[in-house]
């Protein structure tokens, strides 16, 4: 708002305020002295006569009233009309997602501060950053950690009440080579990435929920760092171990009749008997295309981008956003099943990790969980003894080869 003071007034107002402004920042017009001499003629020329001053119309000559602010001012009109006033920078900087600013950063998104506004599925519309914290925050920290949760007490509940499935068949002592040399190096080296990327995954997910108020934050913050840095490097190596792994069992994963037998039977989980299987059941070829395949694309894909690693792609703040919660929800879904396949890799069937870890398994625990299998090596179909022997385990000796 402008008030109007009288004529004489207010030209010495102005000459006052001239003098001063030129004492600060006029060049030329370094010192008080200075300064004073123009207050001086400015007092004296507002003592003027009050026909010379009557005739004068409007400011004195050099002065500019300030400008009214406008909603479109640039930041530099801005500051001349409304002095302190930088509403108009906080603007482009807000709106930068949509109007580029200018910016000598080197690297993607030059002058854009803040994404525009986006609506991620299971946020609110608002900026892209914020509507991708309120995914994280909302959906995949409480749901994704429930649902690991709740698989985990599952399994323990299944094992209190049921045990370790098998033990069933007689043991005859002589054994049937299950996997070979290279088969175990490939799983072995799938699995240790896989429980690495788990563990440091999971800390630096719930971490701050359930790990924090129990150690701390300076060894919370070198452990998260620690596992960061742990889980870049072991993507990569799941990576390439995966594709190993799918080559090397898919012939055996492939769908066969008698799949649909063993699904229809529950696999024998809650009846007792197994329903018979080749050398893999029908639930480990769901493990097998559900996590390794299908979830194992789509978790290697977005964490690739993650890690920058695909080329020719820009990696913008959006492109990670999306691979993020792309990549959370994958995992979640594939640690929920490999925890279903390491606990029946363990705890949950008699002797499993045992052909795992040696390569050999009993005649009796193939009879036993894979029966069509074992007929195939009892009438000669497929050798017992695939790769030259090694090392047996101590006591076993191998089955005669048909
Ligand atoms: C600590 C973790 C793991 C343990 C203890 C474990 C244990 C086992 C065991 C005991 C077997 C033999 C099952 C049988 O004889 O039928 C097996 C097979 C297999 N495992 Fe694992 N495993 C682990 C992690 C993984 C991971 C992370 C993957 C893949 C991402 C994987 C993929 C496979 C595959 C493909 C087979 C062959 C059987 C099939 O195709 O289902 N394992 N595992």
């Amino acid at each position: 708002m402008r008030t109007s003071l009288p004529m004489p007034a207010s030209r010495l107002i102005a000459g006052l305020a001239l003098a001063l402004f030129g004492a600060v920042a006029l060049p030329g017009v370094a010192t008080a002295q200075d300064a004073a001499a123009i207050a001086a003629s400015a007092a004296a020329t507002a003592a003027a006569p009050a026909a010379a001053s009557a005739a004068l119309t409007g400011a004195p000559a050099g002065f500019l009233a300030p400008a009214e602010p406008k909603p479109d001012d640039s930041n530099a009109q801005r500051s001349k009309s409304q002095p302190g006033n930088n509403a108009p920078f906080w603007r482009k900087v807000r709106e930068s997602g949509n109007d580029k600013g200018i910016s000598n950063l080197p690297g993607t998104e030059k002058g854009v501060l803040i994404q525009s506004f986006t609506q991620y599925p299971g946020s609110r519309l608002t900026n892209a950053g914020e509507a991708w914290r309120q995914v994280r925050n909302a959906w995949l920290v409480p749901y994704g950690g429930a649902l690991v949760v709740i698989t985990m007490l599952a399994l323990a509940l299944f094992y209190f009440a049921k045990g370790a499935i098998g033990g069933h068949e007689r043991y005859t002592g002589r054994v049937i080579e299950r996997f070979t040399y290279f088969e175990r190096a490939a799983h072995w080296s799938n699995a240790i990435a896989f429980c690495v990327l788990a563990v440091s995954g999971l800390v630096m997910a719930f971490g701050k929920f359930t790990l924090l108020p129990l150690v701390g934050h300076s060894l919370f913050g070198w452990l998260t760092y620690a596992l960061k840095t742990a889980h870049n490097f072991a993507g990569p190596l799941f990576a390439v171990s995966l594709v190993i792994v799918f080559v090397t069992f898919v012939r055996d994963n492939l769908p066969s009749r008698d799949d649909l037998h063993w699904l229809l039977k529950g696999g024998g989980l809650f009846g007792g008997v197994e329903p018979p299987s080749k050398r893999f059941n029908a639930g480990e070829k769901i493990v097998f295309w559900g996590g390794v395949f299908a979830l194992g694309i789509v978790v290697v894909a977005s964490g690739l981008v993650l890690d920058k690693l695909l080329p020719g792609l820009a990696y913008e703040r959006g492109d990670m956003q999306i691979a993020h919660m792309v990549h959370a929800t994958a995992t979640v879904l594939m640690m929920c099943l490999f925890l279903g396949h390491i606990y029946l890799g363990t705890l949950g069937m008699k002797d499993a990790y045992k052909g795992m870890k040696t390569g050999y398994v009993d005649e009796g625990w193939a009879r036993e969980h894979h029966a069509l299998w074992y007929e195939d090596i009892r009438t000669g179909k497929i050798p017992a003894q695939r790769t030259p022997p090694v090392e047996l385990p101590v006591g076993a000796q191998p089955r005669p080869l048909m």
